[in-house]
């Protein structure tokens, strides 16, 4: 079976050098190059997505990774005491390869919790010591494994709801461990990996409420003295909403607490609610491109975000185009599924980068021979 494996994989490998010049990745600007020394360039994939032609196009686009699914507790430890690394293993080796920052995601998450977490072998529920025992566990060998090779972690994901009296989801996490669950993780992480950056993480960060909450829960952490690095914003944003004006403003607020900013799950739908805007492919196209060319200036604007990550690396790749959201035309990235540039890759990139890349190409053309191009 591993040698099967491997001489698929050398296939796709060989397959993949020999892509027909016309269709080579290293043909367009890279993200991560035009931003180097801005901010990181990432994206979320999974470890099928690193073979081939989209491994060579994701090593030449971008700079970091962050494993979609692979590292979710369910994912890492679907038993307890019996741990699965196999697939986040080849996200961080492919990592290791191509020189990339890691963005370990998540190591709490209200939706991505095994039911194992909450029950005692006889099935009575577990007490708040033993939850509290488990979570230490998990994270200490999720985040030693990695230690020196994940920079970054989301410890906890989504644990923000504005609506409630104390800024905490009722979830099972505040429900059993009470506020300690917070404390406990981020703790336990900086064991694991004092070195590593930890974050937490949230949707709809900018949102007025929302962002009052974060900081508030945030203060309340440091004021225990508890080690949180910086703020996550998912940035899963559509054609209208948050207004730029808002994310300015958010940022600005959020640069109070004089923490590091990460965007860490950048997409932008075409999608409103359940239904596409009206509107051809080409125009919403161009309103989309203008839009993350808005997104981007004010990115770039502030000097505590280190790293802005795509939430999928083609429209080919996208969450917003799987299960219930399948089916609805909805194309959030700047790349199509052919891993072609779309008109927002070409409003984001900075223009010198542009310039230069056009250059290349008039000089690869009339060059006698094909360019040599690296290969994953
Ligand atoms: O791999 C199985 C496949 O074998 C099976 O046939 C299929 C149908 O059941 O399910 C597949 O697993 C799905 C997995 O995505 C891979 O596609 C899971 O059911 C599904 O729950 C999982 O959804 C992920 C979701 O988080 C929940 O974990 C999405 O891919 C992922 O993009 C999404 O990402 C989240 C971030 O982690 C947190 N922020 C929001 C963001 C979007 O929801």
């Amino acid at each position: 079976m591993r040698a099967r494996r491997a001489a698929l994989f050398a296939f796709a490998a060989f397959a993949a050098a020999c892509a027909p010049v016309e269709r080579a990745p290293e043909r367009h600007p890279s993200l991560a190059k035009a931003f180097q020394g801005q901010f990181a360039v990432g994206v979320a994939v999974e470890p099928g997505h690193l073979e081939g032609l989209e491994g060579r196009f994701v090593a030449w686009q971008f700079n970091g990774l962050v494993a979609e699914n692979a590292m979710k507790p369910p994912a890492l430890q679907p038993q307890e005491g019996r741990f699965d690394f196999a697939r986040a293993d080849r996200i961080v080796e492919f990592a290791a390869r191509h020189a990339m920052m890691v963005r370990g995601h998540t190591l709490l998450w209200h939706e991505e919790t095994p039911a194992w977490m909450w029950q005692e072998s006889d099935g009575r529920a577990a007490s708040k010591e033993r939850v509290l025992e488990r979570l230490r566990r998990h994270v200490h060998e999720v985040v030693g494994r990695y230690r020196g090779r994940v920079q970054s972690w989301d410890v906890v994901n989504e644990v923000i709801d504005a609506s409630r009296e104390g800024c905490l989801r009722a979830d099972k996490w505040l429900e059993v461990a009470g506020t300690d669950y917070l404390d406990v993780a981020f703790r336990a992480a900086h064991e694991a990996d004092p070195a590593a950056r930890l974050f937490i993480n949230d949707f709809h960060t900018t949102q007025p409420a929302k962002r009052r909450c974060l900081i508030a829960v945030v203060r309340g952490l440091l004021s225990r003295g508890v080690p949180v690095h910086g703020i996550g914003h998912q940035m899963h944003v559509d054609l209208v909403e948050p207004k730029v004006a808002e994310v300015e403003e958010a940022f600005a607020e959020f640069a109070t607490l004089g923490l590091e900013g990460q965007v860490t799950e950048m997409d932008m739908s075409l999608v409103v609610g359940v239904v596409r805007h009206p509107g051809s492919d080409a125009q919403l196209a161009t309103v989309q491109a203008e839009r993350y060319a808005e997104l981007f200036r004010v990115f770039r604007s502030r000097r505590e975000i280190s790293s802005v990550t795509f939430w999928g690396l083609s429209d080919g790749r996208t969450w917003l185009d799987r299960g219930a959201r399948a089916g609805r035309g909805d194309r959030p990235l700047l790349f199509d599924a052919d891993l072609e540039p779309k008109p927002a890759f070409w409003r984001v990139i900075p223009p010198a980068a542009g310039r230069a890349a056009l250059r290349a190409e008039v000089v690869s053309k009339s060059a006698p021979s094909a360019p040599a191009l690296g290969t994953p």
